[in-house]
Formats: C-alpha cells, structure tokens, sequence
C-alpha cells in the first residue's frame, strides 16, 4: 500500500496506540485538548488540509467507570450529554469539516459489535454507535470517491480494563482497521468472547 498521510484521532486509547504502531504511514494524532470532539470551535479550527486517510478512534461514554444503564434508578444526564455530545455531534461535524477538505481517499470508524448484537444495557451509548453506523452508510452514499470501513469490536482491553485471554486485544483490533482500509472492505465484526458486549 502506498504510504498515506492519517488523521488518527483517539490515539490515546490502547487501540489507538495499537493503529499507530504501523510505520507505513504518517500520523497526525492530535490528544483531546488539540481536537476536542465536545467543543466545537475546536473542531471547527483544526486544520484538515492534506490527509488521504481518517481513523476515528475517539469515542466516549463507554469507559471511565461512567454507565448508563436503562434501568438504573439513577439518570446521569451529564454522561448522557457528553455521550451524545462526543459521539454524534462531534464526530459529525468532524466527518463535515474532514470530508470537505478531503472528499477522496478513506475513512475508518471504529462502532462496537452492539450495533448487531443489541444486548448490552448501555443503551446511549449503543444507540451512539448506531447513529455512526447508519451515519457512515449514508456518508457512502454522498462521497462515492471515499472508502469507508466500520470496524465493529466486542469486549477489547483498553486503558481501564487490563487485558485477560477473553478480551479482544487492541493489537487484533488495529490489524482488523489496517486489513479494512487495503483492501476496502466495508464492515468487520470482531466477535465477542466474553459473552459482554460494548
Ligand atoms: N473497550 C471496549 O470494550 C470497546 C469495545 C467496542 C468498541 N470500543 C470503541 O473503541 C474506541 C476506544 O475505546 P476504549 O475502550 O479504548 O476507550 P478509552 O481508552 O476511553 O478511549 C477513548 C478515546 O476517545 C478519546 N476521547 C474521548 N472523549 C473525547 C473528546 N471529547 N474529544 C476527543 N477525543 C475524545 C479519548 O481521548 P482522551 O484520552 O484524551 O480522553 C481516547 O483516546 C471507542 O470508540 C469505543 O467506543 C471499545
């Protein structure tokens, strides 16, 4: 593959770290504070000139002890928010500000597998994931000189929960990301092991 120029944005995660071990290409991996996905000024400022290649890996909602179940007695409205806020707004608006700079080469999501298995009780959270999902196909449609890929994990060790033989390794997920963007593949399920869905 043809070395390519990637925004990768998320690269603090383990699966982000896990992207950004390919020396293939080049990487502009901007932290939270240069690109923050619930500011919109800061998206709106960032400069997206020159990229071949998108990787979104950001994502909240799904980590720092912070769960939204439906029957909780408790509503968090601030994780709700943020949830919403991080995982449908920014990422549209950076899909918007991106794909007018950009509106050739690829781009890479990463969902979760809840998108199909619709068994988790993190209902915001899954239904965030969803919105991308169906958000993406629709992108396809609009930008048909993009190659669009959703990678769509179960259960991956991350920075907040170590990694056990039952967890999806970060290292399985960015092989999955690098597989789908050679060779245009739309969709990878990594399937669960844990019998936990994200
Ligand atoms: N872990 C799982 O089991 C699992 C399963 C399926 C899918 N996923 C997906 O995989 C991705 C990584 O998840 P993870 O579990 O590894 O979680 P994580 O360690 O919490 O990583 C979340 C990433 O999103 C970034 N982020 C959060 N809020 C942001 C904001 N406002 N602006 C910009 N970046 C922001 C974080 O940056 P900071 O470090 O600066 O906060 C971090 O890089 C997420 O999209 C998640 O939904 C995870």
């Amino acid at each position: 593959m043809m070395k390519k120029n990637v925004l990768l944005i998320g690269s603090s995660s383990l699966i982000g770290q896990a992207v950004l071990k390919n020396k293939k290409h080049k990487f502009t991996a901007p932290t939270s504070e240069k690109l923050d996905l619930s500011n919109r000024e800061s998206i709106d400022t960032f400069d997206y000139k020159g990229y071949d290649c998108l990787i979104i890996v950001a994502g909240a909602g799904g980590r720092h002890g912070k769960t939204f179940g439906f029957k909780d007695k408790e509503v968090d409205l601030d994780y709700i928010a943020n949830t919403v806020d991080v995982n449908c707004r920014g990422i549209t608006m950076l899909l918007k500000k991106y794909l007018t700079q950009n509106p050739k080469g690829h781009v890479a999501t990463i969902g979760s597998i809840s998108v199909l298995e619709m068994k988790t009780k993190h209902a915001v959270y899954a239904s965030t994931k969803v919105y991308l999902d169906r958000l993406i196909d629709l992108l396809a449609n609009l930008y048909p000189e993009t190659n669009f890929s959703k990678i769509n994990p179960a259960s991956v060790s991350s920075r907040f929960r170590p990694h056990n033989a039952k967890l999806i390794s970060p290292d399985e997920v960015a092989k999955c990301v690098w597989t789908a963007i050679e060779n245009n593949i739309k969709r990878i399920d990594i399937m669960d092991k844990t019998g936990q869905f994200h």
